[in-house]
């Protein structure tokens, strides 16, 4: 029999953990690495190291600013032979930055971020859009089917990163929807399980507003997706409107709250802490 692949997971936070766990679970040899130090006998301290005799490389970290750094750390060390997947979701810069040192090694590259939160993650329901090539995407679809429910392919790399930023400017302006919806029904009488069952059978319900519209009545702010992700993703959409030429107001003013609840202290919440905006502690 033939070794099982091995993947050298790079962050380890609230979905690249999850992750590690389930290759590991799936049988596959598993290489982690985190700046901060984590209790895992699979974990190494040396971001090169952990990359060695890996087949393929998986970040989960936070921005372009961690990928570059961390890439850059184990640049030299990498081989033409290795495949190299990005799931964090970055600025369209630094996916076409990885892509070309990439290049430069002759490593196959995938623009591969994820949707799917905390329990989606644990559950191996995320679901990966993927920018690059159908052929990358055939050798690794095996590896990311252990943590997912759905592959979308979307198109070239970049494409990935794109569509990812517009999905979560939907996600993070319909969250302040909420937030703000729920402080005026609650100020006019209206008790927020009577507001939240309303709106599960409007057309504005979603997935999201079920989740989030509970945990922001009890001000159970436990973290799925933390403000400060969300506020660096609001940062990549309004770069992208900037880029085309576009106002984009709604986002903006978004951005702006979820600034102002990280400066008050609230960047490791969960994102629906926005309604702390409306609440009183
Ligand atoms: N959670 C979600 O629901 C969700 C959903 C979709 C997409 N995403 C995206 O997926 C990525 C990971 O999300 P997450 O929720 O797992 O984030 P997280 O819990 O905040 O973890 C971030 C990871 O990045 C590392 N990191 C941060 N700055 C770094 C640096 N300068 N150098 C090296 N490592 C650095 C952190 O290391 P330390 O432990 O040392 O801080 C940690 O391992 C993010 O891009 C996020 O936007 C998340």
């Amino acid at each position: 029999m033939s070794p099982s692949p091995t993947i050298a997971v790079y962050g380890l936070g609230i979905i690249g953990s999850r992750c590690a766990d389930l290759l590991s679970e799936a049988d596959y040899t598993v290489r982690t690495w985190n700046r901060t130090a984590k209790p895992r006998d699979d974990s190494f301290s040396d971001p090169g190291t952990t990359a060695s005799g890996a087949q393929f490389l998986s970040f989960y970290l936070k921005d372009g600013i961690a990928l570059r750094e961390v890439f850059t750390a184990i640049k030299t060390q990498l081989q033409p032979e290795q495949i190299v997947m990005n799931h964090s979701t970055v600025d369209l810069e630094s996916t076409e930055w990885l892509a070309s040192q990439c290049a430069e090694i002759g490593c196959r590259f995938l623009d591969a971020p994820f949707t799917g939160s905390r329990e989606a993650a644990a559950q191996g329901a995320l679901v990966y859009y993927v920018g690059g090539e159908v052929s990358v995407l055939d050798h690794v679809r095996s590896v990311l089917e252990v943590s997912s429910k759905e592959i979308k392919h979307l198109g070239p790399v970049g494409s990935a990163t794109v569509v990812k930023i517009g999905t979560n400017l939907i996600s993070a302006s319909t969250v302040q929807a909420l937030a703000e919806a729920l402080a005026i029904t609650k100020a006019h009488g209206i008790t927020p399980e009577t507001f939240t069952d309303a709106v599960a059978s409007n057309a504005s319900g979603s997935v999201l507003a079920s989740m989030k519209l509970p945990a922001m009545a009890a001000g159970n702010y436990d973290t799925h997706f933390s403000m400060e992700n969300m506020l660096k993703d609001s940062q990549f959409a309004l770069q992208l409107a900037s880029k085309a030429g576009l106002d984009t107001p709604g986002i903006r003013t978004t951005s702006e709250a979820m600034t102002e609840q990280c400066k008050k202290g609230n960047a490791h919440l969960d994102f629906s802490a926005l309604f702390k905006a409306y609440s009183v502690e």
